[in-house]
């Protein structure tokens, strides 16, 4: 009896330990946004529970839909993620900023030849969007899908991101 309260107690330590240790689920996803921003002079983005909450219900669905990157159409901006192992919101965070290199911020288009594919990248740094949520799921085949919901949205044809 008393050997397997103490195993109880180390497994508890062990638990908080981690725990105290790890960046918390906002941080992960906030601190890649925020020092996105931060390399084009763009003011950080805050955590918002609602925003996170959308993102889940939205990941929730398409985990029960094979996990399609299909967007919600909702009222904010949105970036999407998947990949086909279990995955971090840094892995997200970073692909999303990854398309970086196929903007060119000079003439606000993206690169010749990148399939218009920079305007996960512009979300990320749209300067008039200040709240960020995030969620994952985990698909049935094993996967993981990730959404990020921003507000105010962002990429509006004609307007700049910063
Ligand atoms: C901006 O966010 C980063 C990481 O999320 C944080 O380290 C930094 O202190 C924040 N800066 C301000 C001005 O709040």
């Amino acid at each position: 009896m008393a050997s397997s309260s103490t195993a109880v107690l180390f497994l508890l330590l062990a638990t908080a330990g981690i725990a105290s240790a790890a960046l918390s689920w906002e941080r992960q996803f906030l601190d890649p946004h925020n020092k996105a921003r931060k390399a084009v002079n763009v003011p950080n983005l805050s955590w918002d529970r609602n925003l996170a909450k959308y993102a889940q219900n939205w990941a929730n669905k398409q985990a029960r839909n094979n996990c399609q990157l299909k967007t919600s159409n909702g009222p904010y901006g949105e970036n999407m993620y998947w990949s086909s192992r279990s995955s971090t919101p840094l892995a997200a965070v970073n692909a999303f900023v990854k398309e970086k290199q196929n903007y060119n911020h000079a003439s606000n288009n993206c690169k010749a030849n990148t399939r218009n594919s920079c305007r996960i990248y512009t979300q990320v740094v749209w300067k008039k969007t200040t709240k960020l949520g995030c969620a994952s799921s985990r698909c049935p085949t094993g996967g993981t899908i990730t959404v990020c919901s921003y507000n105010p949205p962002g990429n509006f044809a004609g307007q700049r991101p910063y």
